[in-house]
């Protein structure tokens, strides 16, 4: 039996990233958690559990640590996007366009909810490799910039952009062919990636679109993988961009953004170690600088899509603790009223996460336990040998770093309904997502007359 503490509080305040916990952790004066100035046990009381939590300040700093380090360390002009895959909604939307930044959405849902968040078209970005009319037509009547992935973008924006018609504003995404170190699932850059052109096509497709009416290019875009921990693909990126965009200006296109997509890996765990943001935008901006000199290129505005890294270490999830099975010289299952349908990664990626009891968080730990959801499926785990003290039905638990891909990736299986989010700063919490409830999960379903029982 492991006499280690659970878990520590260890702040980073410049780089959220580096952090397991939001950046406004603290303990009340009997040693229990507060996040943004709430306690986490009064939350799930006040809100019921499982509730998805997120830090405001967290989510600004990160936002400040990419603006700021841009600022310095670029001297161009640049602009970061959100990648709203990470958590979208009319809140988050709202508060990364206030911190001065763009939007990159996927799907008609993320457009539209980016588009009723405030946020102007001109500072949204649409990718996809498989995007509908709807969407590219939604995008470009909001004169959205639109991330050409393949010769389908193209047939279609032809067919949705008359001869007199604005040209859509358009990027050309292609696969830079770099190998990083993620989950095989989140990489992204390789070479037989379902993503964007493959490079060796990209003359073909600059001379398809030479003088077309349909579309301007004004940008070239490319995205590596997600939860990254190295700084060396991004300087081969740099490289390999700088490259594409030279021989997109030498044909004659007035190429003036490169979009270097997101990535920035942050901490789950203890041992994980990601770089800072800083850091991070440091390398991509002299990389870039570096290599327009060399190559002696104007310097293109910069943009790039981070997602995990503004939002992930600013949520936690508090969920209740239910039953427990110990087997004889076996396991312990402590079993939690959420699990893999409002986070599905432990069981896609084979994730880590960090977890304490909210009201005894630096409590020396008693037990090395399971902590398993609540659905039907063996493989409904969301952490594996957590060392924690001896807890009862009804402690509330947290799970942290749960603020990215979490939410946005959540399902209804088993007809379980989605958790609340609140956001909280200051000392109060606001709901920013109703819970859903079992008679939400009805309101879709049909049963056809010949169904309906007669007499
Ligand atoms: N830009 C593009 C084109 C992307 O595909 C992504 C993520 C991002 C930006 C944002 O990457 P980030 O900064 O968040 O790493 N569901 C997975 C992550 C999938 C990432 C997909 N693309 C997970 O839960 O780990």
């Amino acid at each position: 039996m492991s006499k280690s503490r659970s878990f520590e509080i260890n702040q980073n305040l410049a780089s959220p990233n580096r952090n397991i916990t939001p950046i406004t952790t603290e303990l009340d004066h009997l040693g229990r958690l507060k996040v943004g100035g709430c306690l986490l046990s009064e939350l799930a009381e006040q809100y019921g559990t499982p509730l998805y939590v997120l830090d405001e300040t967290t989510i600004r700093r990160s936002c400040e640590a990419y603006r700021e380090s841009f600022r310095k360390f670029y001297p161009g002009e640049s602009l970061v996007l959100y990648a709203s895959k990470a958590n979208s909604s009319l809140c988050i939307s709202n508060l990364v366009a206030s911190e001065g930044f763009g939007i990159d959405v996927v799907s008609e849902g993320e457009l539209l909810t980016a588009l009723r968040s405030g946020i102007p078209g001109e500072k949204i970005v649409l990718h996809g490799n498989n995007k509908s009319i709807n969407e590219l037509e939604l995008a470009y009547k909001n004169k959205a910039t639109i991330i050409l992935d393949n010769q389908h973008d193209i047939d279609l924006l032809r067919k949705i952009i008359k001869e007199n018609d604005q040209p859509a504003k358009v990027m050309l995404r292609f696969t830079p062919g770099i190998e990083c170190h993620t989950h095989e699932y989140i990489r992204t850059g390789h070479l037989d990636s379902k993503f964007g052109f493959d490079p060796k096509e990209l003359i073909k497709v600059f001379n398809q679109l030479k003088d077309v009416s349909f579309a301007n290019v004004l940008g070239l875009h490319a995205h590596i993988g997600s939860q990254i921990f190295e700084l060396t693909p991004h300087i081969d990126l740099a490289d390999i961009m700088t490259d594409v965009l030279k021989k997109g200006r030498d044909i004659g296109f007035p190429i003036n953004d490169l979009n270097v997509g997101g990535g920035l890996g942050i901490k789950y765990v203890s041992s994980d170690d990601p770089p800072s943001i800083q850091d991070w935008v440091k390398t991509v901006a002299k990389s870039i600088s570096d290599a327009c000199s060399k190559k002696n290129l104007s310097l293109p505005r910069l943009l790039c899509e981070p997602g995990r890294s503004i939002i992930a270490s600013a949520g936690l999830t508090l969920y209740k603790i239910g039953s427990r099975k110990d087997i004889p010289n076996g396991k312990t299952y402590i079993s939690v009223d959420g699990g893999m349908s409002d986070n599905p990664r432990p069981i896609t990626y084979q994730s880590n996460y960090t977890a304490c009891l909210v009201d005894r968080p630096l409590a020396k730990s008693d037990e090395v336990v399971t902590i398993a959801g609540k659905h039907c499926e063996s493989g409904d785990i969301l952490l594996k040998n957590v060392h924690l003290p001896s807890s009862s039905s009804g402690d509330v638990l947290s799970v942290f770093a749960t603020g990215a891909y979490n939410l946005s990736m959540s399902s209804n299986y088993n007809r379980i309904p989605r958790p609340a989010s609140v956001i909280v700063a200051n000392g109060e919490s606001k709901m920013m997502q109703l819970r859903e409830l079992p008679e939400d999960l009805l309101r879709y379903d049909l049963l056809p007359d010949r169904f309906i029982a007669k007499g």
